[in-house]
């Protein structure tokens, strides 16, 4: 693995953007797995500035992003369809119809799940998948569980999990408890994974994910069987290393 530490969020926030860029400016048809949270933002700006500056060219780009909430209606401000195109899509050239997200309103989510899948496959893979990690070691919403569940499916959301999303919500109880998100088989398929960790609240994730036993216990710790990892910390979230 590839572990970059960093002073500051900012400079996190321009290295995995520009690594983000540098993909499509090679290939420009990339296809892109992308992330929701706080992790992602100062990344998204930073591709936004270098669309803006005329550096890159999004019109040929597929994006995939990780998960969705269930039952959530996709224009509440929470859903990750709003938070996506607030805070990238709706700045740069990505094609709406290359903007594919799981639908957490489909009727039947067994079949959605299968579908998204299928999709990825047909777009040629995922070129590079941008994660977050949880504090408890999630990577999307596949939760620390006895075993790995290898494609997209819906999922049961932990107490911390809905605890630690509750800050984006009014209230705890507003937060959805079940998602639809990619499994692990879905993201150990990228092509190259980028995983970002910010803070000291990921230091124990980050500590396991790369010294740690590979188990469900700790999601993330599956990257160690990934051929092209790379981690962008910051000092706390490296501070156990
Ligand atoms: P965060 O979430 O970026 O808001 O910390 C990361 C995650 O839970 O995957």
């Amino acid at each position: 693995m590839n572990v970059l530490i960093y002073d500051t969020e900012e400079q996190i926030g321009i290295a995995a953007g520009n690594y983000m860029c540098g993909q499509v400016l090679q290939k420009p048809d990339s296809v892109l797995g992308l992330a929701t949270g706080s992790t992602p933002l100062k990344p998204y700006n930073q591709m936004i500035d270098l669309y803006k500056r005329g550096v890159v060219d999004f019109s040929q780009v597929t994006t995939f992003n990780l998960d969705e909430y269930v039952r959530l209606n996709v224009k509440d401000k929470n859903s990750y369809h709003s938070f996506m195109h607030e805070n990238l899509f709706d700045h740069i050239n990505i094609p709406e119809e290359n903007i594919n997200f799981l639908n957490g309103n489909a009727e039947d989510l067994e079949q959605e799940c299968k579908n998204y899948e299928k999709k990825i496959k047909a777009a040629g893979g995922i070129d590079i998948q941008l994660l977050g990690i949880g504090s408890n070691g999630h990577i999307a919403f596949n939760e620390p569980a006895d075993c790995f569940q290898r494609w997209s499916h819906v999922v049961t959301l932990k107490e911390s999990t809905v605890k630690d999303n509750s800050r984006f919500f009014t209230s705890i109880e507003e937060v959805p408890t079940q998602a639809v998100t990619m499994g692990i088989g879905s993201i150990m398929q990228a092509k190259k994974i980028l995983i970002i960790a910010l803070g000291k609240k990921k230091a124990a994730a980050i500590k396991q994910l790369i010294d740690g036993n590979v188990t469900p216990m700790c999601p993330a710790s599956v990257l160690q069987f990934h051929t092209d990892v790379t981690l962008m910390l910051d000092k706390e979230a490296a501070s156990l290393l």
